[in-house]
């Protein structure tokens, strides 16, 4: 049986038998056990008189143990309910001085290195539950919304964005250097950057699809939010503008946030104490002013700031950090990409709420957004989060066979890398949109974790994919 199920219903007088991992072993008598299924840990009570002194011995931090005995309630406290052990056997040993994990404050960077054992700790723990929760929560909306789940390869033969450098995919030993049709596709292939173009070609039968999969950036940005192999989520639906995509993008982070509120409890407020430790850590001017579960609280129950990005560039050019230079990219004139110092004044200092910006200029962003009447802006947006940046980023669709067919002549793709993406312009075709959420930077803001490192279970960085 599993120790959340224990806790949750207690059959107080029954016999049950427990597996899980010492967490501690104090005073020859006290098992601190975990299984895992919840942040809790299961006292298990040892008469230690009537034991043998050698199995004793192997109940160290970190070994697997199987325990049988009677729930009863807890005499002690910091607990209501606990076994008092009939039997036990030990599963696998954790040689004391071996074992890297002891009952004391790690910092993350070391587990980082042993990133196979710290599912072990009560953090990761944490955030791996809530990763779960989330990834469940984002299927359940679509479902419910009407949303079909839509499966874009992995293998492309189009870099469909410009959105990155890409991974290449060879079977031929000598790589790149060789002739590519004689690799394994009979052409040049890679690791997708996002599944959206084909997302799009089943929004164009299915009406609403959502895609939930891995995607890859050989970006070389070693920062505490990039990932060179994360998930994204990217829904696209046909007849849809940007207001709607908006709508709909607000309406589902709230609920993918309020869902983890009303369902992981415990794991939310041991990360919120560990956040308020770290917050005291830091200089006073980068302190969260709020906990996290008051952060999160307040991004279900308000609404986003929505503004053009010509809006925020006036905000942004007039502000003190501009004014001062202290922002590393000064902001000058109409048409500055924005740098996430910028988004992160906008969110945390001058607004204090998620922000949706819109209308971008056409020459900082995607060649399939579509473009506005003036010609110079499209109709793209970007949702920034306080302590993330962009969080989301997404627009409405050229959908005009032309104006489509010119920008990707402009950008320099071949046409017949993408004819049948044109293809849907020329055949039925219709105002649709989309966007793509960064599900680590949803899993980094609902966590409270300063590093996207921190938050899937194995990381993918430059020079780093061990484990
Ligand atoms: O803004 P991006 O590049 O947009 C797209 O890929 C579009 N095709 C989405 C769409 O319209 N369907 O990426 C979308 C989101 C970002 O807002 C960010 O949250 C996340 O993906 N993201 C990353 N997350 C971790 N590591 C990286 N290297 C990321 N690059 C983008
Ligand atoms: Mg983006």
């Amino acid at each position: 049986m599993s120790i959340s199920k224990i806790l949750q219903e207690p059959t107080l007088g029954s016999v049950i038998t427990v597996k899980g991992w010492v967490r501690s072993f104090r005073s020859n008598r006290f098992i601190a056990l975990n299984d895992g299924s919840a942040l809790a840990n299961l006292q298990c009570v040892v008469d230690f008189e009537n034991e043998d002194e050698n199995q004793l011995k192997r109940i160290t931090t970190g070994a697997c143990l199987a325990v049988t005995g009677e729930l009863v309630e807890s005499q002690g406290k910091g607990q209501s309910v606990e076994i008092n052990v009939q039997s036990f056997e030990i599963l696998g040993d954790a040689p004391v001085e071996e074992y890297p994990l002891q009952p004391k404050k790690h910092s993350l960077e070391f587990l980082r290195e042993i990133a196979h054992l710290r599912p072990r700790t009560n953090t990761f723990g944490a955030v791996f539950r809530i990763r779960h929760a989330l990834s469940f929560a984002i299927h359940n909306y679509f479902n419910k919304e009407g949303f079909f789940n839509w499966h874009s390869p992995i293998i492309t033969g189009s870099d469909a964005e410009g959105a990155g450098e890409m991974f290449r995919v060879t079977t031929l030993p000598n790589g790149t250097d060789q002739d590519s049709s004689e690799d394994f596709f009979g052409k040049e292939t890679h690791l997708t950057v996002s599944g959206q173009l084909e997302g799009e070609l089943g929004a164009m039968g299915l009406g609403k699809i959502y895609t939930f999969g891995p995607t890859f950036r050989a970006e070389n940005s070693n920062t505490t939010r990039h990932l060179a192999e994360f998930w994204m989520i990217e829904p696209e639906m046909a007849f849809f503008d940007l207001e709607m995509n908006m709508d709909l993008a607000e309406d589902f982070l709230k609920y993918t946030i309020q869902y983890v509120l009303d369902n992981c409890r415990a794991d939310l407020e041991f990360l919120d104490k560990r956040f308020a430790d770290e917050q005291k850590t830091k200089p006073q001017n980068e302190r969260s002013e709020q906990g996290l579960i008051e952060k999160l609280e307040f991004v279900v129950s308000n609404d986003f700031v929505r503004l053009s990005y010509t809006e925020a560039i006036e905000i942004l050019r007039n502000c003190k950090p501009n004014k001062k230079k202290k922002f590393k990219y000064l902001i000058n004139e109409w048409g500055a990409d924005l740098q996430s110092e910028h988004e992160r004044y906008l969110v945390e200092k001058h607004f204090k709420a998620p922000v949706v910006l819109f209308d971008y200029p056409a020459n900082i962003k995607a060649f399939y957004m579509r473009l506005n009447e003036d010609e110079k802006t499209v109709r793209a947006m970007d949702i920034l989060f306080p302590g993330i940046g962009e969080i989301v980023g997404g627009s409405q669709r050229e959908e005009r066979y032309d104006v489509l067919k010119q920008k990707v002549a402009d950008v320099g793709i071949p046409e017949e890398e993408l004819w049948w993406y044109l293809e849907t312009r020329k055949f039925g075709t219709c105002v649709h949109s989309g966007f793509g959420l960064g599900f680590e930077r949803l899993v980094l803001f609902a966590t409270g974790m300063g590093n996207i490192r921190d938050v899937i279970p194995f990381p993918r960085a430059p020079k780093s994919a061990n484990f």
